[in-house]
């Protein structure tokens, strides 16, 4: 009898253990199929790969005719090519000499010289076609360089000129004045907060309001409060989304720490708010609304862009119908809906992503803008998420500080930024503001397509990223040839073009000369050439067996 109960018992453990297994394994096949197919969507596998990738780069022969083209082609190449760093080095000679000088202390210039075209050619690049890292001037929609060269600013200061540098420029001196007599007096507050909190509660929608001194964190706040008030441990992000360079939100290549409370999920997959309706242990769905423009995609960089396979385009329509299946499965599971407008707050309308989609938040980070011009990091959210301690558990608090949170200088700034949006003129800012961006970018695209133009822009609304429609190994080359024909980019190359929303339809019909010349010349160069044979996929074969080989053939690690 008593062996029979204890068998018994000891069945009921096992299925018991089996249940839990079942759904444990069935809980674990639902979040593989959430994940997106690209390296994007597997962090962890993604940054194993990035280790087993050797360096290699190719000879000058090489570097002309990487896809195989012909002598005359490559010839032709080289001719332009030389033509380019001999108008690089007479034209930009001073800012040049400087940067060279600059980059031998500067991490960050050496980073990003080295990663402004895919590797196999960056030395060479940076050996013909040097970095001009320095500004000294902007007026209007232009900057000038330290050779007194003026470009069309499509850099967008990575997306923090929203209405101009005239307008920061402005609020800078105006807020400098305006909290002078208390200076950086920190840990108190200058009374200018006060209306910093009520115009910001007014266009979030929301109740609270938390100051920091980046977009980074605030996300790193927005995030650990989710966790600290639902008691639960992953975040979710979306597949390709850039929330700054916090570890728990850069899962995969460029953090060297895997993230362990972090799920990368699909965006705009069914699949996905499956994973949302049956996990426990989701506390936060970080959402950053540029994805809109390439769901899936990364941050589109030049230094990837070792084919013609940058996809982008935005359906405003399918977009606002995720965030609102989103929306119900966070309410449904008390999941917090963290929208991420650090970058696209305050640029798609005054009331942010929330206003622009038609679609509520928790929580909100904004950023970059927002500061007037000075460094800022903000999150808004519902009282009871933004609480930092428990009225029952004095212990149990979930912490935050920051020395420099809520400068003077900063909420001064900041305080007009914000009034601004309040008068007729800021407002005027949002009228008809996609029609207008959507039109330019259409007439643009018209150009190229009657020029015959292997280029294509798409943008979400004053975003705009340059696609490639021939397979081609040499796309990036046109950053290059854009800049020598008067328009300043960012780092990332095409892969980001932002517009301030100052840009009259004048400048704006400057720029696309800019770009048409650009492309012509580029075209005219040959790096266009393209035979039937050459696909994205082969291209892609070609590097994969680069790598290959590199790795098992050449000495060394
Ligand atoms: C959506 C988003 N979140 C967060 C950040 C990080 O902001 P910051 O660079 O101010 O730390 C960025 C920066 O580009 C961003 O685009």
């Amino acid at each position: 009898m008593a062996l029979a109960t204890t068998t018994l018992a000891l069945y009921g453990v096992g299925g018991a253990a089996l249940a839990t297994s079942l759904v444990k394994l069935r809980q674990r096949i639902g979040l593989s199929q959430a994940k997106h197919k690209s390296l994007a969507g597997h962090a962890r596998i993604a940054r194993r790969l990035a280790a087993f990738v050797p360096f290699y780069d190719y000879d000058e022969s090489r570097f002309f005719c990487s896809d195989d083209a012909p002598a005359d082609v490559r010839e032709h190449r080289r001719a332009g090519f030389e033509r380019l760093s001999a108008l690089y080095k007479t034209r930009f000679t001073e800012t040049i000499r400087r940067t060279a000088e600059a980059a031998e202390s500067i991490s960050d210039l050496q980073f990003t010289d080295a990663y402004r075209v895919p590797f196999q050619y960056s030395r060479y690049v940076r050996t013909h076609l040097p970095s001009a890292a320095f500004m000294q001037s902007s007026a209007g929609v232009t900057v000038t360089d330290l050779d007194g060269n003026r470009f069309y600013d499509v850099s967008g200061s990575y997306g923090v000129n929203v209405l101009g540098y005239d307008f920061y420029k402005g609020a800078i001196e105006r807020g400098a004045a305006r909290v002078r007599e208390l200076g950086p007096v920190l840990g108190s507050y200058h009374p200018v907060v006060v209306e910093n909190v009520k115009l910001l509660k007014e266009i979030s929608g929301l109740d609270e309001v938390s100051f920091h001194m980046s977009g980074t964190e605030a996300v790193m706040q927005a995030v650990r409060l989710a966790r600290y008030h639902t008691r639960r441990t992953h975040l979710v992000r979306f597949c390709g989304a850039y929330h700054g360079w916090w570890g728990d939100v850069q899962p995969g290549i460029g953090n060297p720490q895997p993230a362990r409370d972090t799920y990368t999920l699909r965006d705009m997959s069914e699949e996905s708010l499956r994973v949302l309706r049956t996990r426990r242990d989701v506390a936060c769905v970080l959402i950053n609304p540029l994805q809109a423009l390439h769901p899936n995609g990364s941050a589109p960089s030049d230094s990837a862009l070792l084919d013609s396979g940058r996809r982008a385009h935005f359906d405003k329509e399918a977009y606002t119908a995720w965030l609102l299946a989103l929306r119900a499965v966070c309410t449904e599971r008390n999941i917090a809906l963290i929208f991420d407008e650090v970058f696209v707050g305050f640029r798609l309308a005054r009331g942010g992503a929330q206003d622009y989609f038609g679609v509520r938040a928790d929580l909100v980070t904004y950023g970059k803008t927002l500061g007037g011009g000075l460094p800022i990091g903000v999150v808004c959210g519902r009282s009871d998420l933004m609480k930092r301690f428990r009225d029952d558990r004095p212990a149990d608090i979930c912490f935050a500080r920051g020395t420099f949170n809520s400068h003077p200088y900063v909420m001064a700034a900041m305080n007009d930024f914000v009034r601004h949006l309040q008068t007729p003129d800021g407002q005027s800012v949002y009228r008809n503001l996609d029609q207008i961006w959507n039109e330019r970018a259409q007439k643009l695209n018209e150009r190229l397509h009657a020029e015959k133009l292997p280029v294509e822009v798409a943008n979400l609304s004053s975003i705009w990223t340059v696609c490639y429609t021939r397979p081609s190994r040499y796309n990036w080359m046109l950053q290059y040839y854009l800049r020598v024909e008067g328009l300043a980019l960012s780092w990332v190359g095409t892969g980001r073009l932002i517009f301030s929303l100052d840009y009259t339809d004048a400048d704006f019909a400057a720029v696309a000369d800019c770009f048409i010349a650009a492309a012509k010349a580029m075209q005219r160069d040959g790096w266009w050439w393209s035979n039937p044979a050459l696909t994205n996929k082969s291209i892609k074969r070609t590097i994969l067996k680069e790598v290959i080989a590199r790795r098992l053939f050449s000495a060394g690690p």
